[in-house]
């Protein structure tokens, strides 16, 4: 689960460093363990690889950069690490050095048959000093590019393309042949899931790179090419971005980009930004990046968290945006599912983790009333364990914020070698799940850095509900004025948003917070699922003990934990629903007597809870399946206050990461 940038530009000087450094800093949401650079000069008589890594936030690296500045180059490749083969120690931090030290690699991913190989290097004489895999790799790569035979031509690929095709100055054509093969034939042997970018001190001005269910996308631009694990690694330096498919490798110079496949058969070459695909249908793996990277900035806030909860209004706004088509029915444009194979739909499982099952567990209550269709949701990890019952009348959605989640990717392969159709509802373009999925439903709520997923979990949400009410008008379980009233009450939804981040995005009301040991958090149908996520934030960002339950459940044991004092933060749903309203008003009275101090959402004008609330977050009275995208504001920012008031990193918590790409 690291972050991988690459840079290959023509002139030396310090732009490739700060280009992956600027990259680095963008990715560091996935790992933030420690963080390394690797830069070469082409242009040099002798090149030389150049290299630091530090144990810590990419600020450790950046630091020690300023202190001894790395040589001018052409080349670089950076690193962020998270932890999983060796401890958080700066030898084993990326990149990692070949026995020579002419070759630099960094990886992400995890190579499961590395300890085979670090014996066999070792019966070789060839002793790893870290606990990496990906060191054992950078050795496999070296032995087999000096044990490479000298090719007979320079061609790189069977069809006959030449280092000359990508237009390279000072490229050493036997070198870079041989530095493609070795790579071509060490990967082809890995077992796992990786991205590996690797300079060569014998083949400067190139970087190679290879990936396996690990994410790479590709930059292109006028004035040199980059590689990123997503878009936003280069995205302030080109928004023209290439994918780069399953078991390929890629080529990367200056002024040209070559993608082969795992046999070394060309894919496509570029020029500039200009594609050149051998099959046609591989054109549009070129996509444009779409969104601003001057968004990925705090704009005046403290963290990266409290931008994001207070964007919530307009990610939302912007996810319902532009659903309607010009009879006023809803159209989901980027679906790729016919119709028709959605009326025979006759069940839907929502795949996810984390957050993102939290937001698929509401859209579950929507979609079954809505649909009257069977609707599960499973922890993706957990799904293709459990032999689900998957047909090909089985709509399989998946919800991913970064859309890189490797157990909600294995779930969806899974779900499609059953013959299922698979949705994903994600929030970032041209991402795996994106790709993978037969349709995509996009949530526009921007980039989410914050390691806590605020803003994505009310666009999944209200993604969800677009796709339940499209379900339930294809399938005609409702009538278009009933979609249409749904619809427009739904999009009122935003300005109560605001309404909640007006009255307590500031001050929230609860004094002493950092006194607080544990929390409980009740809800009942919708509130359910809140409770969860609640209790979720908690325990990712202020590292407490907190749980969230089923208020129904709460008498069947977990009332034992409840003792003078406890906090207990209850979720009120609307008075307008009086068997649900009336049953958790009583729950509150059984924690309460027990001497819990309750917290209680509840709506405008619900007076029914004043005489058993210690403190009343008031939202403003929405429809019962809206009620989320309200309630939970109040729960993110008691999260983020809480956090904040123990002093804690709130964006970058520890021994997490962002994007959680190994299973
Ligand atoms: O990128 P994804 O939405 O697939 O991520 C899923 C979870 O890892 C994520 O929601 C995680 O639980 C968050 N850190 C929660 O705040």
């Amino acid at each position: 689960m690291c972050g991988i940038v690459g840079a290959v530009l023509p002139k030396a000087g310090k732009t490739a460093e700060e280009t992956v450094l600027e990259g680095l800093s963008r990715l560091e949401y996935r790992g933030y363990d420690s963080a390394g650079i690797a830069v070469l000069d082409a242009t040099s008589p002798h090149p030389e690889i150049a290299w630091r890594k530090e144990v810590g936030k990419l600020s450790g690296l950046l630091a020690s950069l300023e202190e001894q500045p790395l040589p001018q180059a052409t080349t670089a490749i950076g690193h962020t690490r998270w932890a999983t083969h060796g401890g958080v120690t700066r030898v084993n931090a990326h990149p990692h050095l070949s026995y020579d030290g002419k070759l630099a690699l960094i990886h992400n991913g995890i190579i499961e048959n590395a300890e085979g190989y670090r014996l066999h290097l070792k019966q070789q004489g060839i002793n790893t000093i870290s606990e990496t895999d990906t060191e054992v790799v950078a050795h496999l790569l070296e032995r087999a590019f000096l044990t490479e035979p000298a090719p007979a031509d320079t061609k790189l690929t069977p069809q006959g393309f030449t280092v000359a095709d990508l237009d390279p100055d000072n490229l050493q054509p036997e070198n870079l042949s041989r530095l493609v093969r070795s790579m071509l034939r060490v990967t082809r042997d890995l077992e796992g899931s990786f991205t590996l970018l690797a300079l060569h001190q014998d083949c400067p001005g190139v970087i190679v790179a290879a990936r396996r269910s690990s994410p790479l996308v590709v930059g292109l631009s006028e004035e040199g090419n980059y590689l990123g694990s997503d878009v936003l690694a280069f995205a302030s330096r080109t928004k023209q971005a290439l994918e780069i498919g399953q078991d390929e490798v890629v080529v990367v110079t200056p002024t040209g980009v070559l993608v082969l496949d795992q046999s070394g058969n060309q894919i496509l070459h570029t020029r500039a930004t200009q594609v050149f695909p051998v099959n046609p249908a591989e054109a549009k793996r070129a996509f444009e990046v779409d969104f601003a990277t001057d968004r990925v900035t705090k704009e005046g806030f403290s963290t990266f968290m409290e931008k994001e909860i207070r964007e919530q209004p307009r990610a939302v706004a912007q996810t319902l945006d532009d659903r309607l088509d010009a009879n006023g029915a809803l159209t989901l444009d980027e679906l790729r599912i016919t119709t028709d194979i959605l009326r025979g739909i006759d069940s839907v499982i929502i795949v996810a983790c984390g957050t993102a099952a939290y937001a698929g567990q509401v859209a579950r209550y929507a979609i079954e009333h809505w649909c009257r269709i069977p609707c599960e949701v499973e922890l993706a990890h957990e799904f293709r364990y459990r032999d689900p019952v998957v047909s090909v009348r089985t709509l399989v959605v998946a919800i991913s914020q970064s859309g890189e989640t490797m157990d909600t990717i294995m779930a969806i392969r899974h779900a499609r070698e059953q013959g299922a159709r698979v949705l994903a509802v994600v929030n970032t373009p041209g991402s795996t799940i994106s790709r993978e999925a037969d349709a995509v439903l996009l949530t526009h709520a921007g980039p989410e850095i914050a390691v806590a997923s605020t803003k994505a979990f009310t666009a999944q949400i209200s993604a969800c509900y677009l796709l339940g009410l499209y379900l339930a008008q294809v399938r005609g379980n409702k009538y278009a004025d009933e979609i249409a009233d749904y619809l427009e009450k739904l999009q009122q939804m935003p300005a109560r948003m605001q309404t909640v981040l007006d009255r307590y995005a500031s001050h929230l009301g609860v004094e002493n917070l950092e006194a607080i040991k544990s929390v409980l958090f009740l809800g009942r149908h919708v509130g359910y699922p809140v409770a969860m996520e609640g209790a979720l934030k908690l325990k990712e960002i202020a590292y407490l003990h907190a749980e969230g339950f089923a208020a129904g459940e709460l008498k069947h044991g977990p009332i034992a934990l409840v003792e003078p004092g406890q906090p207990v933060v209850i979720i009120v749903p609307t008075p307008r629903r009086p068997e649900l309203h009336r049953k958790v008003v009583s729950n509150i009275e059984e924690v309460r007597a027990r001497g819990a101090l309750t917290l209680v959402i509840a709506e405008d004008g619900d007076e029914s809870v004043n005489a058993f609330a210690d403190v009343v977050w008031r939202v403003p009275a929405s429809p019962t399946l809206y009620r989320p995208l309200v309630d939970v504001i109040t729960l993110q920012l008691f999260a983020l206050r809480m956090a904040q008031a123990l002093g804690l990193d709130v964006d970058q918590p520890r021994n997490l990461a962002k994007s959680v790409t190994v299973e």
